[in-house]
């Protein structure tokens, strides 16, 4: 059968004979991760809200911030080089941003978003890969392949952020021990390890992990059913990445102005 080619790159980086909005997904994907990495970044380097009070606790509950979950340590150790500003969430936050920066959805967004190499489908490249390049076949970026590994310690980091949800609610009484109750905190709290499992428990090393390794899965329905589980979610994977990250930063700022006393937690229960 006869056929043509119809070029859609002209020539040069940004160059395309796409006429739809292309430039929209690489910038909205920019401008997202922007904004939490600048939130993040202050959320962990700014650990007090005044000389006692830390951001990440809120007195008179059990609220921790998952950004500094688990708390490893409240001052600086011995060990800790006095010339870096310390804060506890620099100890444990690489495991969750790691996991982040190597997923599979990440990668091919954040390679668009900030590297814009691709920029977007037959949009042209800025040519900075030389022909040397293998993609995440070579250094650096086959590191990307221990994603796998960062999921394991992800799974773990969901455990501790259940545990900080139920916690929550648990509320410490004048003169010792705790009594139940729901804050508005507490309910923020238990919604962060949901969405964070529905994020995690879609990821594509997980569902290898849980049945897409095998060749059939017809022996067994427990198998085949938490595989179209797994499967459901992953086809969301793009959705729950974005929103369980930002909820991630709005648990940490609802727990901030709570410490900091610009807003009080609303007592339900
Ligand atoms: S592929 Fe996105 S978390 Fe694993």
């Amino acid at each position: 059968m006869a056929s043509i080619d119809v070029p859609l790159k002209d020539g040069g980086f940004g160059s395309t004979r796409r006429t739809d909005n292309w430039w929209l997904e690489p910038l909205l994907i920019f401008l997202g991760y922007a904004l939490f990495l600048g939130y993040s970044n202050y959320a962990v380097f700014t650990p007090m809200c005044g000389p006692t009070q830390p951001c990440y606790e809120v007195p008179g509950t059990n609220y921790l911030s998952p950004m500094y979950s688990p708390l490893l340590f409240t001052s600086a150790p011995s060990w800790w080089p006095g010339f870096i500003p310390f804060s506890a969430a620099m100890l444990i936050l690489w495991a969750p941003a790691g996991f982040r920066f190597t997923c599979y959805y990440y990668r091919g967004a954040y390679y668009k978003g900030f590297w814009a190499d691709p920029l977007s489908c037959a949009v042209g490249e800025p040519g900075f890969r030389g022909k040397n390049y293998r993609g995440e076949r070579k250094f650096p970026l086959i590191m990307q392949n221990i994603h796998r590994y960062f999921l394991y310690l992800a799974i773990v980091f969901i455990v501790l952020l259940t545990w900080d949800a139920w916690r929550a609610l648990w509320f410490p009484v004048a003169g010792g021990g705790e009594v139940f109750g729901i804050g508005l905190g507490t309910l923020i709290m238990i919604g962060n390890p949901i969405l964070l499992g529905l994020y995690a428990f879609g990821c594509h090393s997980f569902r290898h992990l849980i049945g897409g390794r095998k060749d059939v899965m017809s022996g067994s329905s427990v198998t085949k059913s938490c595989y179209d589980c797994v499967s459901h979610l992953n086809k969301n994977h793009m959705k729950w990445a974005w929103i369980s990250m930002f909820y991630v930063g709005g648990v940490d700022l609802y727990i901030r102005l709570c410490a900091a006393g610009t807003i009080t937690d609303l007592r339900i229960l």
